[in-house]
């Protein structure tokens, strides 16, 4: 029977999975693409290191040629992640006529529209659906189930390892460095973590996704980002009080032409949808002109979830090849982005300040808000206790980021204001 060669470049933890589907699920994609497939060489960095797959030591190596020339291998699985080498390693099987599958999503977010020329040229296909929110099916539905409709906004929780710790913190009111450890242990979290927790992860996600729904040239560098770092046990009681979830969002919205990116800690209504969206679970909200609203849901990292995209696109791949059209689907033409100002971004906030327990000082903060045209929806003073300064909560209505981020500079000018000790963005 016919063989399809695959090499595979990585067996960490995704690697791993795509290793044990394709061995476990081999009778169902051989009845799919009508031929076996075999993961013929995988590269990996460390040859002494003992793994949780058995692989024959002759199929393993350490360098990256083996693979790229080697001509009997026709699909090239990039699960190592990291940006230069990966890069390097692609484009090279591309020129060897290769197709690519990538789960790497910082690798599109900044050179993808490079490997898509190249692989165009070369008639190749380059498929990431693994690249974001593991699991889910949301990059194949963006760019062919919502062809027809205009997107304007999506937004979602697209990193497993913050909004587990953020889980595990508004249930448990435990601290945010003791779960990242357990959320690195279940394989969720980046080779370095500083990703997840900083929102870069995130942004490398919404970044595509926006270049996908938004058919626009934009990239990581017009993502807005602020991680989960900041977020206090405090911040998330009060959230809870006031009826919120804190979630880390991804958040990408057109209105006309006019594009705003950005990843920020996000105080969701607990009837929203996405508020309910618990653990590494992922969560993707699309707004279409036509369509209206709808939601994608499923585990967002790990090992076999992730993997199951990977060889779903692998599937893809070999099907295309059966039908001889590789490298015909992925062209497109991007608009040129289009951003918007801070003046044009609007939303509710959540304020809280530390102030001194002064006569008059309610009055100069209420006065702030409105000298910066920022309608105030509620306000709540905490009881001080045995505090030496005095909390106040305010909510607001719409305002634009610019006022908001005014308000808040007023406010440390301000002798009775100790420190704005947080600022969420409210969705409802
Ligand atoms: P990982 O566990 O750190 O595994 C990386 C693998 O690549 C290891 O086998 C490593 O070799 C190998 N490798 C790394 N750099 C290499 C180099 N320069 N040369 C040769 N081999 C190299 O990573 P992962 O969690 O599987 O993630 C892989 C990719 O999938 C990343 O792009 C990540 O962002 C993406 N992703 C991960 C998840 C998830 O849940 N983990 C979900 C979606 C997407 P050794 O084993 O010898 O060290
Ligand atoms: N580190 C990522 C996460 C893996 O936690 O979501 C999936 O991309």
């Amino acid at each position: 029977m016919e063989k399809i060669k695959v090499g595979l470049l990585g067996l960490g933890t995704v690697g791993t999975g795509v290793v044990r589907i394709i061995e476990r699920h081999q009778d169902d994609l051989q009845r799919q693409i009508g031929c076996q497939i075999e993961v013929a060489k995988i590269l990996v960095k460390n040859i002494e290191k003992d793994r949780t797959v058995e692989v024959s030591k002759d199929r393993i190596t350490t360098d990256p040629d083996e693979i790229i020339y080697d001509d009997e291998i026709q699909i090239v699985i990039e699960v190592m992640g990291g940006i230069e080498e990966a890069r390097d390693y692609i484009l090279r099987s591309l020129d060897q006529g290769k197709h690519i599958v990538t789960a790497n999503k910082n690798l599109m977010a900044t050179h993808g529209r490079e490997i898509i020329k190249k692989a165009d040229e070369k008639k190749c296909d380059v498929f990431y659906e693994a690249s974001v929110a593991g699991g889910i099916p949301i990059i194949r539905p963006l760019v062919e189930s919502f062809s027809s409709d205009r997107i304007h906004k999506i937004m979602g929780i697209i990193n497993g390892t913050t909004n587990f710790i953020l889980t595990k913190m508004s249930e448990e009111g435990v601290l945010f460095e003791d779960v990242l450890k357990e959320a690195q242990a279940l394989g969720y979290a980046e080779a370095d973590p500083t990703a997840d927790v900083g929102g870069l992860d995130a942004a490398y996600k919404i970044a595509i996704l926006a270049t996908l729904g938004f058919h626009a040239d934009v990239d990581i560098n017009d993502v807005s980002v602020e991680g989960i770092t900041k977020i206090s046990k405090q911040d998330v009681q009060y959230a809870k009080q006031l009826g919120y979830e804190i979630k880390l969002l991804g958040i990408a919205e057109r209105d006309d032409e006019r594009i705003s990116l950005s990843v920020q800690p996000t105080m969701v209504k607990k009837s929203h949808m996405l508020a309910s969206v618990q653990g590494a679970y992922n969560a993707v909200y699309v707004y279409g002109e036509a369509v209206g609203e709808t939601m994608f849901y499923g585990p967002g990292a790990g090992e076999m979830p992730t993997a199951t995209s990977v060889v779903a696109d692998l599937v893809a791949v070999a099907k295309d090849m059966k039908l001889g059209v590789n490298g015909l689907r992925e062209s497109r033409k991007l608009s040129e982005k289009n951003m918007k100002s801070e003046n044009e971004i609007f939303s509710k906030y959540f304020v809280l300040v530390h102030v001194e327990d002064e006569v008059g000082v309610m009055a100069q903060i209420a006065q702030q808000f409105a000298s910066c045209g920022i309608s105030i929806d509620a306000v709540i003073q905490q009881p001080k206790n045995d505090k030496t300064f005095t909390e106040i909560m305010i909510t607001t209505y719409l305002t634009s980021k610019a006022n908001i981020n005014q308000v808040i500079r007023n406010f440390n000018m301000m002798k009775a204001v100790r420190k704005v000790a947080s600022v969420y963005r409210m969705e409802d």
